[in-house]
């Protein structure tokens, strides 16, 4: 089955002379590669490590600038996530500190966060958070590994629509290649603006992001390689968790509704060859 329909997208590839089947990204010229990715597919599950990888140079990096405002201490300790132990999301809550209104003296004052503290952001509001970056916004990453895509060619879309094919991983792999994807000088006769830097992949190649990733930047403690390519897939795969927490949850179950399914086809097959078996017909 997934021989023959692969076959047929090849064949309407060629007809259409669309050629190689490139995952040519909007802006033009670069690529975004589609990654293997362990939670892609109806089976898949997060890689613990490289969500406990990824958080870190989410923490150490990412957050510098973006902010994450979905996401609580609480929920790096809760099952299908990063699953750090109740004692280590504590002890890592102790060391933020969060601003809250005192009941007692009436003023605003600052405590170690708890794990039910959400995430602190790295500004105090957008405006702030402009003028520390030349006017761009980074933007909240909470959801943002599911509101990003990157366009797959024809027949790819529609194959990717397919059960049993199913791909939904375009905002991870638009991530990795973004972040894969500057260059430390504009192409000839192209300008940039203070602040920007040319990438590949984004949209209108001029990116308010300075390249945040480099070789080694992060310590990696369980023999991972540590390099941006690395960094830039283990950051992905946790903003995916960031985006959809319940992601195992919802693939478990639709497993489970899948089974339950073909039990009942079978039952109602039985039932209606029952009731027909002494109607001549
Ligand atoms: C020095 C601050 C800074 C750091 C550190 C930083 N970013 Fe950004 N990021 C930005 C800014 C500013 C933008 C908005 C860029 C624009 O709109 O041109 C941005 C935009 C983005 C975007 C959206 C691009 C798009 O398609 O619109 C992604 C994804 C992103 N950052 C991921 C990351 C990841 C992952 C890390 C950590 C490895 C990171 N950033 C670290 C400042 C930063």
């Amino acid at each position: 089955m997934k021989l023959k329909l692969a076959l047929f997208a090849a064949a309407l590839t060629g007809a259409m002379g669309m050629g190689a089947p490139a995952l040519a990204a909007d802006a033009g010229h670069a690529e975004v590669h589609k990654q293997s990715w362990s939670f892609a597919g109806a089976f898949g599950h997060y890689d613990r490590g490289q969500l406990q990888r990824g958080f870190k140079v989410f923490r150490e990096v990412c957050a510098n600038c973006h902010s994450a405002n979905l996401l609580a201490f609480r929920n790096l300790a809760e099952p299908g996530g990063p699953q750090f132990s109740e004692a280590q999301a504590k002890e890592l809550a102790a060391q933020y500190k969060v601003k809250e209104l005192s009941d007692k003296t009436g003023d605003v004052e600052e405590r170690p966060a708890r794990l039910s503290d959400r995430w602190p952001a790295p500004f105090a509001n957008d405006i702030k958070a402009r003028e520390a970056m030349g006017g761009s916004l980074p933007p909240d990453m909470s959801v943002l590994a599911k509101a990003r895509t990157y366009h797959r060619p024809f027949p790819l879309f529609l194959i990717d629509a397919l059960p049993g094919f199913s791909y939904q991983e375009h905002g991870v792999d638009y991530i990795v290649a973004l972040l894969n994807g500057y260059k430390d000088e504009p192409p000839a006769g192209q300008k940039l603006d203070a602040g920007q830097s040319w990438n590949d992949i984004m949209p209108g190649n001029r990116i308010g992001m300075a390249k945040p990733l480099a070789d080694g930047q992060v310590d990696y403690t369980d023999g991972t390689p540590a390099t941006a390519d690395q960094y830039a897939k283990d950051v992905a795969a946790f903003m995916m968790w960031l985006a959809e927490p319940k992601l195992e949850d919802r693939k478990r179950t639709g497993f489970r509704v899948v089974i339950f399914l073909a039990v009942l086809a079978g039952l109602l097959y039985a039932t209606k060859r029952r009731i027909w078996a002494k109607i001549p017909h």
